[in-house]
């Protein structure tokens, strides 16, 4: 039996189809705002320019290297793509750890332990005579000046290294394999994960135009038309626009729908005040969402008979894969009762019950806000195209759209309703966006053989 008064706490993360539609609406404004030339620096979302112009047309070939920094794993990848067998041949990679001192160190040490991964991994696949181009996917917002030459404008997630925002990334890159000097890169391609996601979902389906995250954080990218990408010169073709959709409502435009528990989050976040959506979303916040709401029922005597426990009283300590573990169909209920256990509470069946029932408003509500904004996207392109009916494809990737037992299902049925004029076909990338960064890479040199 659920009370009046827990459906009071959870009734302000439901939001209606009419106020989905709204807020779709007000990225629309955004995204035309964000596109603007000057605005960018003010605008909530940064619409960032990628100077990536193509997706994979399928001939793209050679030897690649590839670094994914940015979602819960960093990652080391040597990629071959070979033209004839229409897809990549091989593909070796390597997980390296980055210890929580360095993810908030000085942006010179984290270098240094890119630097040394890179170089543990060549000497592994036997590689280190050689000088290969390398795709760098770099999951954080960058003021894109080519493609090879990408500022930091702020760090979000878990990272908060020194001396690296304002700063070339690609340049910090080469000054840490100079300091080691025992192997050498060739020409660097920079893209965030939404790019190199679409880039790599795009080499299987050649619709695809649209690249989503939803794991550690959220946003998404798309192939816009260059006649209103003010911020780039020329008007022909297409380029692909970094949205930072997580920055949405960083002007207060979100403001009736933050409820008191999303703003305890932002407050005690290592960067308050920005990122707003994302907060609302992403599998770095969820858990914490459901946690505050927890903590706030039981000591309104709503749950565990008003007691808590120092574990559940603790930050972070309502991991996000527990709402995917306790939302899962049959076994949900039973692993309920084990996480409740191992976080010291003392429940009955119904504060279980009750704790699914959580979960799964919060997850609810992130699914249903990431459908408004794919709608707003998906939307712009068919406008952009002048078409009454938008047949599209989104590669997408992340912990919380490949873990969650329904986020998928929610998310597509939510757009299907909100965007009856485009159909979405929704496809999870494989092996990551490392694979796309190499393709970025690959079309770069592809284009610039056809220029000569
Ligand atoms: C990975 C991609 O598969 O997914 C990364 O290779 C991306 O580039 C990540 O950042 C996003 O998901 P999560 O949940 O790891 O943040
Ligand atoms: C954060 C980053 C963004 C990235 C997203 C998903 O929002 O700012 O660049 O794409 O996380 O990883």
């Amino acid at each position: 039996c659920v009370s009046v008064q827990v459906q009071a706490y959870l009734q302000p993360f439901r939001l209606s189809v009419e106020k989905l539609q709204d807020i779709s609406a007000r990225l629309r404004r955004d995204l035309i705002r964000g596109l603007g030339k000057h605005s960018h620096h003010r605008a909530a979302v940064k619409m960032l320019p990628t100077f990536v112009r193509a997706t994979p047309d399928g001939t793209e070939k050679g030897d690649f290297l590839a670094l994914d920094l940015g979602g819960t794993n960093f990652r080391v990848l040597h990629v071959r793509v070979v033209e004839e067998e229409q897809r990549v041949l091989k593909m070796d990679s390597q997980i390296c750890a980055i210890p929580q001192d360095i993810m908030v160190g000085t942006g010179e040490q984290l270098f240094d332990h890119i630097a040394a991964c890179l170089s543990d991994f060549l000497e592994s696949q036997e590689l280190k005579g050689q000088t290969l181009p390398l795709g760098f996917t770099f999951s954080f917002p960058c003021e894109q000046i080519e493609i090879d030459k990408s500022i930091l404008i702020r760090w979000t997630k878990g990272f908060n290294c020194s001396g690296v925002e304002g700063r070339d990334v690609v340049q910090l890159l080469k000054e840490a394999i100079h300091r080691r000097g025992d192997y050498d890169i060739g020409s660097v391609a920079m893209v965030n994960d939404t790019v190199g996601t679409m880039m790599s979902c795009g080499y299987r389906d050649q619709s695809c135009e649209i690249g989503m995250i939803i794991g550690t954080g959220t946003n998404a990218c798309y192939m816009e038309e260059m006649k209103n990408v003010k911020r780039v010169e020329g008007e022909d073709g297409r380029m692909c626009i970094n949205t930072e959709w997580g920055g949405f409502g960083d002007d207060g435009s979100l403001k009736d729908i933050q409820t008191e528990f999303d703003l305890i989050v932002d407050k005690l976040s290592i960067n308050p005040g920005v990122h707003t959506f994302e907060k609302m979303i992403s599998g770095m916040y969820l858990g914490e969402i459901v946690r505050l709401l927890l903590v706030r029922m039981a000591e309104d005597k709503l749950l565990f008979g008003g007691q808590l426990s120092d574990a559940l009283k603790t930050e972070g300590s309502f991991e996000t894969k527990f709402i995917s573990e306790i939302e899962e169909g049959d076994a949900g209920l039973e692993n309920g009762k084990n996480i409740l256990t191992a976080l010291g509470l003392k429940w009955d069946l119904n504060d279980v019950r009750i704790v699914r029932l959580v979960c799964d408003t919060i997850s609810s509500r992130s699914a249903r806000l990431c459908a408004a904004a794919l709608k707003t996207i998906a939307n712009r392109i068919r406008i952009n195209r002048g078409l009454d009916h938008l047949k599209t494809t989104v590669g997408v990737d992340g912990t919380v759209y490949r873990k969650h037992p329904n986020f998928s299902q929610e998310l597509q049925d939510t757009v299907r309703l909100l965007a009856p004029k485009c159909t979405i076909n929704f496809l999870v990338s494989e092996d990551g966006s490392g694979k796309g960064a190499a393709m970025v890479t690959a079309v770069a040199q592809r284009l610039a053989l056809h220029c000569v």
